[in-house]
């Protein structure tokens, strides 16, 4: 190779790492679907007590299991899902984690912290809104 085509391969090179630099997209922001649901939830029609239990679950539970429990991609996961079944996650499952948080073992979104502030009376009709979405979702 002489000087001259050393010169001209030296730049080309150069020029790709500097391109890559300015235009590789952001090495950080792997999170390209936060917010996003992560299931797809078909939703029945809702009894009064149900609604109840959404409007519970919207203020207090939305922000990271999503819209219907269909889980947010980035801050936590759908509930309704066969992990979160009757027989594997019982009742008692969702009054715990409310009340005491989760450590976090089946997903990658790390611990759930205590929900302040939230009453059995809450929980129960969370607990009925969330069981009849699973239902209608096959996940019994
Ligand atoms: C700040 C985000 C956040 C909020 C708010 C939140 N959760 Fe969670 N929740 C999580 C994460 C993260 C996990 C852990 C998932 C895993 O196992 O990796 C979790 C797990 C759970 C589990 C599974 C527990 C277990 O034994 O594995 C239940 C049930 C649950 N949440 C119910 C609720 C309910 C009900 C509310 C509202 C009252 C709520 N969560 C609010 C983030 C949240």
């Amino acid at each position: 190779m002489n000087m001259k085509t050393f010169q001209i391969a030296g730049a080309i090179i150069l020029a790709g790492i500097v391109g890559w630099f300015a235009f590789a997209p952001d090495s950080n922001d792997n999170n390209v679907n936060a917010g996003l649901p992560i299931v797809q939830v078909a939703v029945p029609e809702l009894d009064a007590l149900a609604q109840e239990g959404e409007a519970l679950f919207n203020a207090n539970c939305a922000r990271c299991h999503g819209t219907n429990a269909a889980g947010n991609d980035g801050a936590g996961p759908p509930l309704i899902h066969v992990i979160y079944e009757p027989s594997h996650h019982g009742d008692a499952a969702f009054y715990m984690a409310a009340k005491n948080g989760v450590r976090g073992h089946h997903w990658p979104f790390g611990n759930m912290a205590p929900i302040e502030g939230i009453t059995d009376k809450d929980l129960a009709k969370i607990v009925g809104y969330v069981r009849t979405l699973q239902s209608a979702n096959g996940i019994r």
